[in-house]
């Protein structure tokens, strides 16, 4: 989307840049490079704005872009109907952002000059999860990602923990291709009831959002059942209690271990001396949504 002055009118202070060149240019001007980089989809909320915060805190220089991009999209439907709200984004970025920070804002002609044939290789970690229920779009995520790092040049780069699948495979995203940089997890901001903060939440009926506070209830529940039960129980449980909730279909339940995604199985197979997710989408009427918390055996 093209930025015209009138979107800018109450931010003016605020960079915002369009081009990798404009970035180029931004660097040698203000003699700072390798910012704190916060990438997004935009339609930005207060889980958004804690990482800004962190990288404003924490670097002496921050960028933020704001990209929709194409390539991650497996449903072109979705794609459509993402929230676009430049205007609105700009205005809560300009509370936090200094003088040298910035805001970068390509077309998908900048981000793609053409199209992007890169296949990325992460093992195992994309052929689970998120991976089995969206083709290819972990794919679209590195090709996307590893495009803004090579433009932005981050020192560090903060991704949020509630897409946990994804931050697992950015770290290794960076492992195999940005030695460098270091990846920041932010944890998960949460509404009172419990519903995880995300951009696709503005897009619920009123009546699927009133009941949403569930998904995390069950979630909790399902981390206090796992010294007790087996795997299948604990996912039945949650299947059962996701799916009677009116239009809420259950769209996968996995217990997985933090570094490797594999699932468990069994919960004897559980090391005292590892992390474990229970990780979960479901559709809200037509909303798709994730979520997932840490769960201990006592
Ligand atoms: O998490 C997101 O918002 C997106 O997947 C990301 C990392 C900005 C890449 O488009």
């Amino acid at each position: 989307m093209a930025i015209n002055a009138g979107h800018l009118k109450n931010v003016i202070a605020m960079k915002v840049l369009t081009t990798a060149k404009e970035v180029k240019e931004h660097y040698r001007v203000c003699v700072l490079r390798y910012p704190g980089f916060v990438p997004t989809m935009g339609a930005l909320h207060e889980g958004h704005m804690s990482l800004v915060k962190k990288a404003v805190d924490n670097c002496r220089m921050a960028a933020v872009s704001i990209f929709v991009n194409p390539t991650q999209f497996n449903d072109p439907d979705d794609l459509a109907k993402y929230p676009r709200t430049l205007e609105a984004d700009l205005q809560m970025l300009s509370g936090y952002l200094r003088e040298n920070d910035f805001v970068f804002t390509p077309s998908v002609e900048e981000i793609y000059p053409e199209p992007d044939t890169r296949q990325f290789d992460f093992g195992n970690l994309d052929k689970v999860m998120e991976g089995l229920h969206r083709p290819g779009h972990f794919n679209g995520v590195a090709q996307v990602v590893s495009r803004l790092f090579d433009i932005i040049r981050p020192s560090c780069a903060f991704f949020g923990q509630k897409d946990f699948q994804q931050l697992t495979i950015i770290r290794e995203l960076a492992r195999q291709h940005y030695p460098k940089l270091e990846i920041i997890a932010c944890p998960i901001l949460r509404e009172p009831d419990g519903l995880a903060m995300s951009s696709r939440n503005r897009r619920l009926l009123a009546q699927h959002r009133d009941r949403a506070g569930e998904i995390y209830r069950t979630l909790i529940a399902s981390g206090a059942m796992i010294s007790d039960y087996e795997i299948t129980e604990i996912k039945e449980f949650v299947a059962d209690r996701i799916n009677m909730i009116p239009d809420f279909r259950l769209e996968y339940f996995e217990i997985v271990e933090e570094k490797t995604l594999s699932p468990v199985r069994a919960v004897i197979e559980m090391s005292p001396d590892k992390k474990y997710f229970a990780c979960i989408a479901l559709r809200a009427g037509e909303i798709r949504l994730i979520d997932n918390i840490e769960v201990e055996l006592r």
